[in-house]
């Protein structure tokens, strides 16, 4: 790796970075589309750069949802894709409590829709979404490139995940020396399909080969990324090094091997402002390291809430997540017998996801009445208070980009306990002799993504958590202590912000842009 990529990783922030604007573009954000900690991202990660004199802005599609929770934005501008003709508006907002002003791409026919951001309110992944993200991308092109009427354009394009992938596509295929970052928050999720959806988005010819889009005979949005943008980040250095192996790469780790130099990891981070136990208004008591008892009042109000046992002493396990192969919750339900063997050990889980591992559940919960509760909906709320309660996180991920679940628990005091792989080795210290007396330790590991592997470091968890003594809430105290806040992160995204506008040739003129050959075909909008 580049010598500027070992910094990253090394955790070394140069001095002082110049300010650079950032267009941000995601396609969810907290707090008005989360389906995952992607939104969080988009929501944190600006704030902290403004904080520390980026421009940043952030663009994400303007959703239905969305567009029910605000009301006093602004319109910008109404045009059209000078390629596509599709006309959109671009609406500003700014997010809440925030400087930092947001864009909402508004084209009511792709976006205006109930149901989530990628999914019809029955879950089922919207037909068209390689159009819907295609547009996306071609508006955010337009505005990175000052052709969008904004009066504003962005030094450096910052692109998240697939959805935002043909951007650098389109930007550099079109012979624009635009820095872009690409961030890979999961690359399981790729954005791919097949040839007839390329043709009807009418996309440069030249995007159908193994050196640009296509991808074993589909067309990968994520690809466009991978290969055009100058700077790849994944949101853990050792995720980063595992999506360059067969194991994680999904195929992708030739290509990732290909472009290592320009690829390194930095940690997402965690936004105390609005986690934080001493203040969060979504949980019922407030508590810090030094009044570990009130936690216990959290756990009882919780109980209550969800309909469990009331019981103090019981030890309250717990899991938050996208209900997925990737989170391991199959290895939680096999492992049942095993991580609730007896009355006092309660159990929650809050997710939606594969209706396997849902009719799973039910099945479990309806067999423990007021031992386990399951919560198959999304609420955010509720997410902070089972932080704020239980005593165990499990996280048995089989891969992990990063994980912000795992560090929302840490500072909650609700001790994870995860398969070492990805951002969950980076960010959590294996409780043993050694770190406990350091005072480093912050949770328990497990090598690999088995049951049998889950069950034998919950024991060690369940043990230690049951043993008389001050161990377990010292080791409560140094997990809560972790600072994995925002600022480091964001400043590392500077010094690349910054080294990539100082290497960037001075920019084109607007006018001098060649717009990029679509192939004539199909009308767009199919
Ligand atoms: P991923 O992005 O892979 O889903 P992360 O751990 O990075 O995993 O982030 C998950 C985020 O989504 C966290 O903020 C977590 O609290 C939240 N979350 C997941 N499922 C739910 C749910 N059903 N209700 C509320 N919040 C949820
Ligand atoms: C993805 C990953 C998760 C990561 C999140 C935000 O959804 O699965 O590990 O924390 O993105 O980067």
């Amino acid at each position: 790796m580049r010598s500027s990529s070992k910094s990253l990783q090394d955790g070394k922030v140069k001095g002082e970075t110049t300010p650079v604007s950032v267009l941000f573009a995601v396609s969810e954000i907290y707090p008005w589309v989360k389906t995952g900690g992607l939104a969080d991202v988009a929501c944190y990660l600006p704030q902290a750069l403004r904080e520390i004199g980026m421009d940043v802005r952030v663009v994400v599609p303007a959703y239905r949802s969305l567009m029910a929770q605000i009301h006093d934005y602004r319109v910008c501008t109404e045009t059209r894709l000078p390629e596509a003709g599709i006309r959109y508006r671009l609406l500003e907002i700014m997010l809440p409590d925030s400087q930092v002003p947001v864009y909402l791409v508004d084209i009511p026919e792709l976006y205006d829709r109930p149901g989530g951001p990628y999914t019809d309110p029955g879950g089922t992944e919207w037909p068209d979404n390689a159009l819907r993200y295609a547009q996306f991308c071609r508006v955010i092109v337009a505005m990175t490139l000052n052709q969008a009427g904004l009066h504003w354009h962005p030094d450096l394009l910052h692109c998240n995940d697939w959805h935002t992938g043909l951007a650098p596509a389109l930007l550099k295929a079109g012979g624009s020396n635009q820095p872009v970052v690409f961030t890979i928050h999961n690359l399981a999720y790729q954005g791919n399909f097949p040839y007839e959806i390329f043709r009807l988005l009418r996309l440069p010819a030249g995007f159908w080969s193994s050196e640009s889009m296509e991808f074993y005979g589909s067309m990968s949005f994520i690809k466009g990324g991978l290969v055009y943008a100058d700077r790849l980040i994944t949101v853990s250095p050792s995720y980063a090094l595992e999506i360059t192996t067969p194991e994680y790469g999904n195929s992708m780790d030739g290509l990732l091997v290909h472009r290592q130099e320009t690829l390194s990891g930095i940690l997402n981070g965690v936004d105390y402002r609005h986690w934080d136990p001493r203040h969060d208004p979504f949980i019922w008591h407030h508590y810090w390291t030094d009044s570990l008892d009130i936690r216990r009042l959290n756990k009882l109000e919780l109980q209550e809430e969800l309909g469990l046992d009331r019981n103090p002493d019981a030890v309250l396990l717990s899991h938050i997540s996208r209900l997925t192969g990737q989170k391991g919750i199959d290895l939680i339900l096999y492992g049942l017998t095993d991580l609730l063997p007896d009355r006092n050990v309660q159990m929650v889980v809050l997710g939606t996801g594969e209706s396997v591992y849902e009719t799973g559940l039910l099945t479990a919960a309806s067999a423990r009445l007021g031992q386990v509760a399951v919560c198959m909906y999304f609420n955010e709320g509720l997410a902070h208070r089972i932080q704020a309660s239980a005593d165990i996180l499990l996280m048995p991920s089989r891969f992990e980009p990063c994980g912000l679940t795992q560090l929302y628990a840490l500072r909650y005091g609700n001790i994870p306990v995860v398969c070492t792989t990805g951002g969950l080795a980076d960010t959590i210290i294996d409780v043993n002799e050694q770190t406990l007396s350091a005072g480093t330790a912050s949770g328990f590991r497990f090598p690999d993504p088995t049951t049998s592997s889950l069950v034998t470091a919950f024991r060690r968890a369940l043990d230690m958590c049951r043993s008389p003594g001050p161990g377990w809430h010292n080791l409560l105290r140094s997990a809560m202590q972790k600072d994995f806040s925002w600022n480091n992160s964001a400043r590392r995204y500077a010094v690349l912000y910054d080294e990539l506008v100082r290497v960037s040739p001075s920019r084109p003129a607007v006018q001098s842009h060649r717009t990029i050959p679509s192939d004539p075909g199909p009308v767009p909008g199919w």
